[in-house]
């Protein structure tokens, strides 16, 4: 049995003659990429930059090529996500382990910085090239999922006056710059995806064939039992993994 809290108000009718896994990423990710895109208020031409290409950072890129951005830079280091991520419109992929990314980010947007960033990562961020030192130096004692390392990063790219978007979870209180927050005038914009509002919107969008969520499934199983194991193999990101979906017999 399942129980549906709200099940007068949250679920909604499946339209006719789409098939269950375009639908199933409007239930979370795909509405949380959209919105931290929306975020940004792209009105078309903006420079906008991804941290994390995961499932939430593809749509988030997905979201941004549709609104009408001009150049989306995605920021990972994971080689088959940063794949994905071109497929889904960005125009430029840095690898946050080899590269500096706030040098990379300064030349494509001609040194004014990204209009608009995201951050699609949340608290469980990797320390990338100079980045670690930035924010250990804020606060040292901190443990590594506790330290934004994205974020971080994010603000110092965005350009004066820009906004930040954070899809991205964090659980508590977090170092960030505040400083830099107040000095170049930035825009902060984050919070739990309002899935429910975005759902007539993203569904025509599915329906009209301009957003595809399949080709990001790597995984799929029949069987419920396998899901501890396919659950390690996302957590790894081991075997190319990216999404897993089940259709339980
Ligand atoms: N706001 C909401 O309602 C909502 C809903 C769903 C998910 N989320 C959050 O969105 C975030 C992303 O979710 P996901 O499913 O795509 O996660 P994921 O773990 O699959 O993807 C995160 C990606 O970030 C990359 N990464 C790690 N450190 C990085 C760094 N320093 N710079 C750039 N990339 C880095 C990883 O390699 C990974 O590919 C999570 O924090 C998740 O909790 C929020």
């Amino acid at each position: 049995y399942v129980r549906v809290p709200m099940a007068d108000v949250a679920p909604m009718l499946a339209p006719e003659g789409v098939d269950d896994e375009s639908l199933l990423f409007l239930t979370d990710i795909l509405p949380t990429g959209w919105q931290g895109a929306e975020h940004c208020e792209i009105k078309g031409g903006e420079v906008i930059a991804v941290w994390g290409a995961g499932p939430v950072g593809l749509f988030a890129i997905q979201s941004a090529k549709i609104m009408g951005a001009e150049r989306i830079i995605a920021i990972d280091t994971v080689p088959e996500r940063l794949a994905l991520a071109r497929t889904y419109g960005a125009t430029d992929i840095i690898d946050y382990a080899k590269e500096d990314v706030f040098e990379r980010i300064k030349e494509i947007s001609k040194g004014e910085g990204a209009d608009g960033v995201i951050d699609c990562v949340g608290m469980e961020a990797s320390a990338g090239h100079g980045v670690a030192s930035l924010v250990n130096t804020i606060q040292e004692k901190l443990t590594s999922t506790e330290r934004p390392y994205a974020l971080m990063e994010a603000i110092k790219a965005v350009r004066p006056c820009g906004i930040v978007s954070v899809p991205g979870v964090y659980g508590g209180p977090i170092p960030v710059n505040m400083g830099m927050i107040v000095q170049k005038g930035l825009t902060m914009k984050s919070g739990q995806t309002h899935v429910k509002r975005y759902l007539e919107t993203l569904t025509k969008l599915i329906q009209e064939g301009k957003i595809d969520m399949t080709s990001m499934i790597t995984h799929r199983s029949t069987n419920l039992a396998d899901g501890p194991d396919l659950y390690k193999t996302f957590r790894d990101k081991k075997d190319g993994c990216v999404k897993v979906v089940f259709h339980p017999n």
